[in-house]
């Protein structure tokens, strides 16, 4: 399966097409390839297309996940079907499928996520079974491992976009967006955006060798303790640090410690294994402030939020890694910093800093 110029599809919240477009381009470049979108404002998505004739794994291969911010799933597209006959919208779909010789682990029907890309989900969830019996009779459905995932998405219930993503290297949700579980004693929405930078930017291993009972963590910037309580069920103890109160809660947990202190001068009284960050600040202070925590051994790892107000978003996300590389240079190890707009992040991301494996 081997075809010239194949797109981008990069699902994003409402607002970030713009976001998106830079971060594709400038990525495309870095990787010796060139490409262009156009923008649908407020569509929750961007077709980025590429001019380089290369497989769609080694599209993929060259744009790894783990490099993107902005999106919340890169797709390589492979073909488009449109005028779906209302009659039979399976035939004409299978038989684009089969013609690219696609073989799949798994198949998402997906939409933009936005209010009018909504009235589609009944429509797909009524279409979706007939074209897996058919991709299942005909051989589509694969149990190898590392099959690719088959994406199917629609505009409208008359066009379709077919796409593939490796398996293991993308994010792992339709849609790219994870459904959790709001525990029951979180005082605020925003305990969600730690438990998914927990998942989507730290790997397993990562995440079994420091999140556990025993292990010693700070929050800056947190009440009401959202933060906290996720570190907390893991069994981590914490210091709480907020002028402002932390919920009965997340005290009750018994590994809380409030501290009533500022966030950029409060120091630890020994060395930790994590700091976590969301406090609302300038985005470059905030990233000092995490290299410095680093850099000095004050915290083994982090994960920090930026916050993103002003219009140029990409260059400030830029700024901030400079100013990061700039802080650890000098530490002689090597660092992984994983960036991400998090699907329960609004006009802010979130990153994670740690050690290299
Ligand atoms: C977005 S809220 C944090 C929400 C929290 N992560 C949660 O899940 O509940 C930001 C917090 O940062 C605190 N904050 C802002 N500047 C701070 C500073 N310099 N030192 C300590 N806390 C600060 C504010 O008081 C506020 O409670």
């Amino acid at each position: 399966m081997s075809t010239s110029g194949h797109a981008l599809l990069l699902y994003c919240r409402a607002g970030f097409e713009n976001e998106c477009l830079a971060e594709a381009s400038h990525l495309a470049h870095q990787a010796g390839l060139s490409g262009h979108g156009r923008i649908q404002p407020d569509a929750g998505f961007l077709r980025f297309q590429l001019q380089d004739a290369l497989p769609w794994d080694e599209v993929a291969r060259r744009l790894p996940w783990q490099d993107w911010v902005f999106p919340r799933q890169r797709i390589v597209l492979v073909a488009r079907v449109d005028h779906l006959p209302a009659e039979d919208r399976v035939k004409p779909i299978l038989d684009a499928v089969k013609q690219r010789g696609i073989k799949a682990g798994r198949v998402w029907f997906e939409t933009a996520d936005t209010n009018e890309a909504k009235e589609l989900s009944s429509f797909l969830r009524s279409f979706a079974p007939h074209l897996e019996r058919a991709f299942d009779k005909t051989g589509v459905m694969s149990k190898k491992p590392g099959a690719p995932t088959l994406h199917l998405f629609f505009e409208d219930s008359g066009s379709v976009e077919i796409g593939l993503s490796p398996a293991d290297d993308a994010a792992d949700w339709p849609m790219g967006i994870p459904r959790l579980r709001m525990p029951r004693a979180a005082p605020s929405r925003s305990t969600l955006k730690l438990a998914e930078a927990f998942l989507s930017l730290m790997t397993e291993r990562e995440r079994e060798a420091s999140l556990r009972p025993g292990l010693r963590a700070c929050d800056l910037g947190a009440a009401p303790g959202g933060w906290t309580l996720q570190l907390a069920e893991r069994g981590l103890r914490v210091y709480a640090i907020d002028n402002g109160p932390i919920a009965d809660s997340v005290l009750e947990t018994g590994l809380v410690e409030h501290i009533r202190a500022d966030g950029f001068t409060w120091r630890p009284p020994h060395k930790l294994d994590w700091m976590v960050c969301d406090m609302v600040e300038q985005p470059a202070r905030v990233a000092a402030l995490i290299g410095d925590w680093v850099a000095s051994g004050r915290c083994r790892r982090s994960i920090f939020n930026l916050k993103l107000p002003m219009k140029k978003r990409f260059d400030e996300v830029q700024r901030c890694r400079e100013i990061l590389a700039g802080r650890l240079a000098d530490t002689g190890q090597p660092w992984v910093l994983r960036m991400r707009h998090l699907y329960h992040d609004r006009e802010e991301i979130t990153a994670y800093l740690g050690p290299a494996a």
